[in-house]
């Protein structure tokens, strides 16, 4: 392939994996007009912050907490399920933060986490073969053959409940809800009577007891910004090209494009091909990127998305997220860290142990295994031991709803109780008390 120079658009010259058939491209056209001319959502500054921040996740002295749903839901744009799923992943920072002493750099899979990239493009659906569900950006996931059909709108609105969902974010994580006296009201009551939540109550309480005692000696608390909000930030994985083009804008400050739909994003393990379209898209926006790698994936092939996506090396820009299985993360993570270190790349490396142990129940529901999960973070950390390099961060799948959907965990979910508050749309999710569980084990292996 002849090689053109990058601009918003060459991605359009490669192949691009996972694109939805769309069936009009006039309506197409217009929904990418339409987002073309739209306010950006977030500010390039904003991710050179999240670089910077990072860049100390690569450099061993902070850790990455990313976090959120599989798929996010238009059915679910609510102040509550926005707040519920913060309150978790706070809970979680602060568990980290306290049982490991690391600063935790938090990124929610959230405010554009619309689009999926499936396996197969038909899926069963009870005794019917239909077009697979891509995410609300895309299509519904209702079980008819209509609903499955693109829909070209379905971008712009995905624009608009990731506006809303962020100014909600923005709101809660600057104007107090953050506040760390507030760290009590975290604990959702259902969370607060199990064992998990007792644990996290022991903790805050320390943190108060912690609080009072800097004002009782006479240090002036209300003037320290750290204490009282939190820097949130947000990603998805940059799916539908489209999308991602007409969002993305040239900064006046440094003349570099960002890609302003969301702070970081990163590439999936079905789209990183070294010459395809998503890798040559990622490759010149100057956002923080991630990379997923699944087992398949070679030492070689690493070191080209390094030399493709993190050229200048710069730490922090690049964010591979490991998800083996729990079975393979032992015999394939070692080669990758091993190659990466000696090359002289700062990568930050993150376990995503949620992709790689996804399995089909009796009873045809997808699902994964609390221990299978815990059992590929301690295969990375041990790997990361092993090989001198800092295990920087998780990248999880989660709500604040009390669903059950992944099995095990304190409250021991079994096959059978499955369907009882199965909800997610695409991946099955840890409940609020299977991830307080998570980071308490997290914070342990971390301190080992
Ligand atoms: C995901 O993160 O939801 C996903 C599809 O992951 P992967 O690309 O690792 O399969
Ligand atoms: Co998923």
């Amino acid at each position: 392939m002849t090689q053109v120079s990058w601009s918003p658009q060459s991605w359009r010259l490669r192949p691009a994996a996972q694109q939805p058939p769309w069936p009009d491209d006039d309506l197409l056209e217009r929904a990418l007009k339409e987002l073309c001319a739209l306010p950006p959502l977030v500010f390039a500054g904003e991710a050179r912050s999240l670089t910077r921040a990072l860049g100390e996740v690569a450099e061993g002295r902070a850790f990455l907490l990313q976090a959120g749903d599989c798929a996010e839901s238009f059915a679910e744009l609510s102040a509550d399920t926005i707040r519920d799923k913060l309150k978790i992943i706070l809970q979680m920072a602060v568990v980290l933060t306290y049982g490991a002493g690391v600063p935790v750099v938090k990124v929610g899979r959230m405010a554009g986490q619309f689009a999926k990239p499936r396996t197969s493009a038909t899926e069963l659906v009870g005794e019917v073969q239909l077009d697979s569900f891509r995410g609300h950006m895309v299509n519904d996931d209702a079980p008819n053959p209509q609903a499955r059909v693109p829909d070209p709108s379905r971008l712009v609105a995905a624009y608009h409940q990731s506006a809303s969902t962020l100014n909600l974010l923005r709101a809660f994580t600057k104007g107090g809800f953050a506040d760390l006296s507030q760290v009590h009201i975290w604990n959702q009551q259902f969370v607060a009577s199990s064992d998990e939540g007792r644990r996290y109550e022991q903790i805050a309480a320390e943190i108060d007891r912690a609080l009072h005692f800097m004002e009782a000696c006479g240090i002036e608390l209300s003037s320290e910004h750290s204490l009282h909000q939190v820097d949130f930030y947000t990603s998805h994985e940059a799916l539908i090209l489209g999308y991602e083009e007409a969002l993305t804008r040239r900064d006046s400050l440094t003349g570099d494009f960002y890609d302003c739909s969301a702070h970081m994003l990163w590439v999936g393990e079905r789209t990183r091909q070294i010459t395809g379209a998503h890798v040559e898209f990622l490759a010149g926006i100057k956002n923080p990127l991630g990379c997923k790698l699944g087992p398949s994936v070679t030492p070689e092939e690493v070191i080209e998305i390094c030399e493709r996506l993190d050229p200048d090396r710069v730490p922090g820009r690049l964010t591979l997220i490991s998800r083996m299985g729990t079975d393979r993360v032992t015999d394939a993570l070692p080669p990758l860290l091993e190659t990466v270190r000696d090359s002289g790349h700062l990568v930050t490396w993150a376990c995503d142990p949620m992709h790689g142990n996804t399995f089909v129940s009796n009873g045809g529901r997808k699902t994964r295994r609390f221990d299978d999960i815990l059992g590929e973070l301690r295969g990375f950390f041990e790997a990361h031991r092993q090989a001198g390099t800092w295990p920087g961060g998780v990248h999880v799948e989660l709500t604040g709803d009390d669903v059950t959907e992944c099995l095990g965990g304190f409250g021991d979910i079994a096959e059978e109780q499955l369907h009882e508050r199965y909800t997610t749309t695409c991946d099955p999710r840890l409940n609020a008390r299977q991830s307080i569980d998570l980071a308490f084990r997290i914070a342990e292996l971390l301190r080992g």
